[in-house]
């Protein structure tokens, strides 16, 4: 907006009146009004260009603008109007009204009525002010002001670095007439937008598939037993107990997330949590035989034999144990009596392996008792180790792996040199091995 200042001063002289003094009275002091100078040519009051005499009559952006008797400070935008120069001041100064538009009050300050009052050249426009900046205004003048966050250097407006000033605990940003605080990854801004505190990225939804744990700045993964922390520091993998070691279990181990656990092969039962026990399925009751049958439980299984098993000429006489009468000749070469034993012994056992002792019991004092292995599928992995003269001992001698069922025939004859007597009797022993080492 463009102010226009019409000044209609037309042959008036409005404030100081000229006094002039005859021509006549050449020796007299003749003495002009402010803004007046005494032309000696014409024998008049002339008024003083005070735009050129004065230096810098207006300041800054302002306009010096020549007035009878004073100047005028305009701002340059304004465009004036002026009237023509009165033609002489010689004419009867009759005093005149003052015209209205003729501002006779300091710069930045307009008259109303009879007193001056300050110009609001912020609402008027009559400043300048660049466009980021506001104007405002005080008295008798105005002033420039930036905006929050920048500094007036000049005339012009300047971001301040607020980051030079250490606002922030980690990391300031500085933007146009701001700035803003940024924390490391890990911390989040506190309230007053300055500090920087620690994120519980457990409570933040932390990719850690089974533990989480918050620490100062960031956070960590663990897994639960069983499990190794992943590559990636956020997964848990199963931990194989089952490579690590062939001891864990006594049979076999199974595999299982975060743990392990040992089987055992049919016919044994789990005791505690590595080892394998025999199931005596003739105590369990599970076991398959039948009437005339008699339950004989071995190392993963049982057997069930007749519970009739002499074999003619052999008669029985009690459950497992059958003679052969003196009466019948065929036993007269025949061992007396057959007793039959069972027993289980497990695979792969150290050899040479005491595995099962014989005792006489002899009615005659001072007889002698002589072991032999009186026949056997394999003769070659067992033998007689003779104690003393009542006792030997069954001796494995090759180490063997099961499932396997030998029949040994044990003989012992006795001979009684006191009444030249011999008997032989025969303990039928069937040995069953195991298909384990236990
Ligand atoms: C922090 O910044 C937010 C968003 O900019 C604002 O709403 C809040 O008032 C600021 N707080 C303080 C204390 O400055
Ligand atoms: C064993 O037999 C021998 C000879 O037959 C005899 O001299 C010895 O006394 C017997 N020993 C025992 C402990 O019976």
């Amino acid at each position: 907006m463009k102010a226009t200042y019409v000044l209609l001063c037309v042959g008036l002289v409005v404030l100081p009146a000229t006094i002039c003094q005859s021509p006549a009275e050449r020796d007299s002091y003749t003495e002009c009004t402010d803004g007046y100078e005494w032309d000696v040519q014409t024998q008049l009051c002339r008024d003083i260009n005070e735009c050129e005499t004065i230096q810098q009559a207006c300041q800054g952006e302002m306009k010096c603008f020549n007035h009878y008797g004073g100047y005028l400070c305009l701002p340059r935008s304004a465009s004036v109007i002026t009237a023509p120069e009165p033609s002489s001041q010689s004419e009867p100064s009759v005093p005149v009204e003052s015209n209205e538009a003729f501002n006779p009050c300091p710069v930045g300050y307009r008259a109303q009525g009879e007193s001056c009052v300050d110009i609001d050249e912020c609402e008027l426009d009559l400043h300048d002010c660049q466009p980021s900046q506001e104007c405002i205004n005080t008295v008798g003048t105005y002033t420039c002001q930036c905006p929050d966050g920048y500094s007036k250097i000049g005339i012009e407006c300047v971001d301040i670095d607020e980051c030079r000033y250490r606002y922030c605990q980690h990391r300031c940003v500085n933007v146009p007439g701001s700035f803003s605080c940024e924390c490391e990854p890990g911390f989040q801004l506190a309230g007053n937008n300055r500090s920087c505190v620690d994120v519980n990225e457990c409570e933040m939804g932390a990719p850690c598939q089974q533990r989480c744990y918050n620490s100062y700045g960031t956070f960590l993964c663990r897994c639960d037993q069983g499990y190794d922390l992943g590559p990636d520091g956020f997964s848990c993998n199963d931990i194989d107990e089952c490579s690590y070691s062939s001891f864990l279990c006594q049979f076999q181990c199974v595999n299982e997330p975060g743990r392990f656990s040992c089987v055992c092969p049919e016919g044994y039962e789990l005791v505690g949590t590595r080892l394998c026990q025999d199931v005596n399925e003739c105590e369990t009751g599970t076991h398959q035989c039948g009437e005339g049958q008699v339950c004989v439980n071995i190392h993963g299984g049982h057997q069930c034999v007749n519970s009739n098993r002499c074999q003619d000429p052999y008669v029985q006489v009690s459950e497992n144990r059958c003679i052969c009468p003196v009466v019948k000749s065929e036993c007269r070469d025949l061992p007396f009596s057959i007793v039959h034993r069972y027993m289980s012994i497990t695979s792969e056992r150290s050899v040479p392996s005491d595995i099962f002792q014989i005792q006489a019991t002899s009615v005659y004092p001072g007889a002698y008792n002589s072991f032999r292995i009186r026949s056997g599928d394999d003769n070659d992995d067992f033998y007689i180790r003779q104690i003393n003269n009542i006792s030997a001992m069954l001796v494995l001698a090759k180490a063997v792996t099961g499932p396997k069922e030998y029949v040994i025939d044990l003989e012992m004859v006795s001979v009684s040199p006191l009444v030249n007597y011999q008997t032989s009797s025969v303990l039928r022993l069937s040995v069953y091995v195991g298909p384990h080492a236990f």
